[in-house]
């Protein structure tokens, strides 16, 4: 077994051991595949820790940044109360459709809505004067100091904040590497590392999206 294969065979180990049957979430990764959407939702175990995650928080407003087809959306909206609200923005006009389709599916569109355009675009347009209690980042990691920055605007002491794919197959530790993606990583930890107002770490993991990690920020003041 390569190390991916095996990543992927405790992935689906685990997920049998400790998920519930969810043919919702099937059923709208299965819509999303076939709308030849990239098969870069998160992990049904991430998607459970994202769930924990905002209701162990007690969070009743939760702000995501990148939609895609709604996976990780779903884990999320779940965790809200009947009256809790999340708001995803996605720049891509056919993920945001796929994904409605699969937030109504899930019984989620009176608590989900789904904003069309760059985040960059639709953050200032959020109201500053109702703090989100859980942000998820996960969109153009380029863009991640502006993201995290705008997270910390639209939160309060308490909030939690969530940063996806901050490892990338370890090319976040490679000096060599320049990419895009890779630099606005490291510049969104530096600014995490030089803010007062939060608390961070972050996490290496394995499984069937391969090799990457997460940051797991709290603010605290
Ligand atoms: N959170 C999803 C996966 C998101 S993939 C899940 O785990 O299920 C990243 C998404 O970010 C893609 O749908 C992509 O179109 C979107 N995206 C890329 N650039 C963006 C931008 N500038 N503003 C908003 N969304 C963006
Ligand atoms: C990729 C994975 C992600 O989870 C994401 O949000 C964006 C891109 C990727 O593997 O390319
Ligand atoms: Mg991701």
């Amino acid at each position: 077994m390569t190390d991916q294969s095996l990543w992927a065979a405790v992935d689906a180990h685990l997920t049998d051991a400790l998920l519930p049957a969810d043919p919702v979430l099937d059923a709208a990764l299965r819509r999303s595949h076939d709308a030849g959407l990239p098969a870069i939702a998160v992990s049904p175990p991430q998607g459970r820790m994202l769930n924990l995650i905002a209701r162990i928080r007690g969070a009743r407003r939760i702000l995501e940044i990148g939609t895609l087809g709604g996976y990780s959306t779903i884990w999320l909206g779940r965790a809200l109360p009947h009256d809790g609200r999340l708001t995803t923005l996605e720049f891509d006009p056919a993920h945001a459709e796929v994904a409605r389709a699969n937030i109504a599916d899930a019984g989620l569109a009176d608590r989900v809505e789904v904003r069309v355009g760059a985040a960059l675009d639709t953050l200032p347009t959020l109201p500053a004067d109702e703090p989100f209690d859980l942000v998820f980042i996960d969109a153009d990691k380029n863009n991640n100091p502006h993201y995290f920055t705008w997270a910390l605007k639209l939160t309060r002491p308490g909030s939690v904040i969530v940063v996806d794919n901050v490892v990338r197959a370890g090319k976040i530790a490679d000096p060599a590497d320049d990419s895009p993606f890779v630099v606005g990583i490291r510049a969104m930890h530096e600014l995490i590392k030089a803010e007062p107002r939060v608390e961070a770490t972050a996490v290496q993991t394995v499984g069937e999206k391969g090799y990457d990690g997460f940051t797991l920020i709290l603010v605290t003041g």
